[in-house]
């Protein structure tokens, strides 16, 4: 694909996601710094290399006046991000209300809040507006950017009502709209009061993908029983216009994680970890502090294994990195506060002078990026402050960055990953992809989309089943060299062959080729 002057056509994509890849701190009236975002997605999308991509995004902050906008809008640019701007009326009703208090909940099974189910639909009615509200202004700053030519890509649960924004302002934009979540059982989704109205404005997408083929197959059975419109095995049939609907299993950058290992200061990190461990079998888990990652039924899990097994009491610790998150959800302030209960009471009853258990450390780390964002070199924040419950988060003085995950992952001999439910989760993904030497196990929850693809070579579990999780505990600390390697190999050609560049690959040409399609449909 060339310019008129010859030189190679790079198509432009424009990806439009609740949160930009960087956050931004005020540090005077005009001056700003970035931090690195955390979460799966913003991880996928820095994997992405092949496009001339732009990020339309909220940087994380409110900036009520022109000054500092204008200051901000200029230091993202430089990153190829451009800021949507929500005040914080927006983002407590939008993004701490509707995404995270009830669509966040509800397509990980946990249900609705107990005050919308008991029908205080005023909350739920202003949060669903300001909802609306939110997409318009993203689409809004999409259609100042957008170009002819250009494919907008839409992420996430956030963005749900963006199709038909898009769509309303140019039906002839290339819209695509990817889920990073499950999608739950039409029977769940049917729950939500604005049910039909969120599937009508996805449907006005050209292609909308899912990690799993189950929640491309639940997202069509709630078009057909919800809304009353026909499946077909391409997606879904709207009066004679159809939306595809399709899998596209999420990767990761495989090779910025082995490369990464090379590293000398890499080397030596895992050298001083060795030290640190010697004796003790490392058992890793790296979450953001969420309810659906399941941290307590995991930390329980290892209790009951140490209560079992006492010989193994002094012989193992488990090293839990949990990432504080969405601190202003009331759900997420009780969940740190039960995490550090149990950890405390298991560490004062397994605990010895010279060891614990556990080391349960709230961390935020920075991702070094260089290829998408190739000026982006990012600070790492060092606390989390929440607005409503003033409460701050003592993650002041610990920091891991890129080098020191890579290093964690590969001292780790068991990766403990037992989300309750989860769209993909890239951490398995990552502690398979620096294991090539050590060829440590993979426990994993069966209700996280990894399942599906890495499940033939991890142990698979409930992980609401604490005896059934402790028991694979010892499975994987009993687990012969020859079974490692080959349930390791398994997983690591899956991690190395689907990547998140041939994700994205696969998917914007996807959407490229159902446009092209549904043009020559509607000539014939
Ligand atoms: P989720 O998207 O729900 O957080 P995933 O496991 O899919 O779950 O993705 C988490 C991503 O966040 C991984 O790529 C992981 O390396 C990264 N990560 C972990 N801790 C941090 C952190 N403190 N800051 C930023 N990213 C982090
Ligand atoms: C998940 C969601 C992402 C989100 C991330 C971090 O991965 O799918 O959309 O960005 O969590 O959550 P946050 O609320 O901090 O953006």
């Amino acid at each position: 694909w060339e310019r008129p002057d010859g030189r190679p056509f790079r198509q432009r994509l424009l990806v439009v996601a609740n949160r930009l890849p960087v956050s931004a701190v005020r540090r005077g009236e005009e001056s700003w710094s970035l931090e690195m975002s955390g979460g799966g997605l913003v991880t996928a999308l820095l994997g992405v290399k092949e496009f001339e991509a732009r990020w339309i995004g909220w940087a994380g902050v409110n900036v009520p006046d022109e000054a500092g906008q204008r200051a901000l809008t200029k230091a993202l640019a430089e990153k190829k991000c451009i800021p949507v701007f929500l005040d914080e009326d927006i983002v407590h009703q939008y993004y701490n209300g509707y995404c995270n208090n009830i669509l966040w909940p509800l397509f990980h099974y946990i249900g609705l809040p107990q005050e919308d189910r008991l029908a205080t639909t005023r909350s739920f009615q202003s949060q669903f507006a300001a909802y609306k509200k939110a997409n318009q202004m993203f689409a809004d700053v999409v259609n100042q950017h957008y170009e002819e030519g250009d494919v907008v890509w839409c992420h996430d649960y956030h963005l749900m009502f963006l199709p038909k924004c898009l769509k309303d302002y140019n039906s002839q934009m290339k819209v695509g709209w990817f889920l990073h979540t499950p999608f739950p059982s039409s029977e769940i989704h049917r729950m939500l009061p604005s049910r039909s109205e969120l599937l009508h404005a996805v449907l006005a997408a050209d292609l909308v993908g899912f990690h799993t083929y189950d929640y491309a197959r639940h997202f069509v059975s709630a078009c057909t029983r919800i809304l009353g419109l026909e499946g077909t095995p391409e997606g879904v049939e709207d009066q004679g216009r159809l939306t595809r609907v399709a899998a596209f299993p999420i990767g990761i950058d495989s090779d910025r994680f082995i490369r990464a290992l090379e590293l000398p200061q890499i080397q030596e990190h895992i050298r001083e970890l060795k030290e640190r461990f010697a004796g003790r079998k490392v058992m890793l888990g790296v979450d953001r502090l969420d309810m659906i990652k399941g941290i307590p039924q995991k930390i329980l899990a290892f209790e009951k294994f140490l209560e079992e097994n006492p010989t193994w009491r002094d012989k193992v610790v488990l090293v839990q990195i949990a990432v504080p998150t969405r601190t202003d959800v009331p759900e997420y302030q009780k969940l740190t506060s039960q995490v550090h209960e149990i950890v405390g009471r298991i560490n004062g009853r397994f605990g010895t002078l010279s060891a614990v258990p556990i080391h349960h450390l709230l961390y935020l780390i920075s991702v070094a990026c260089d290829h998408l964002f190739p000026v982006l070199s990012l600070s790492i924040s060092t606390s989390v402050y929440s607005r409503t419950s003033n409460t701050k988060f003592s993650v002041q003085d610990r920091s891991l960055d890129f080098h020191g995950l890579c290093a964690l992952y590969a001292v780790t001999d068991i990766a403990l990953v037992t989300s309750l439910r989860d769209g993909m989760n890239l951490v398995s993904y990552e502690f398979v992809a620096c294991q090539d030497s050590k060829k440590g196990v993979l426990i994993l929850s069966e209700f996280a989309g990894a399942a599906q693809s890495l499940g033939a070579g991890a142990i698979l579990v409930n992980p609401w089943n604490i005896t059934e999780v402790a028991a694979s505990i010892g499975q994987a600390l009993n687990m012969s060299a020859e079974e490692r390697e080959k349930r390791h190999r398994h997983n690591f050609v899956h991690v190395t062959n689907h990547t998140a560049q041939e994700w994205a690959e696969t998917f914007v040409s996807e959407l490229n080729d159902t446009v092209v399609e549904a043009q020559l449909r509607i000539r014939q």
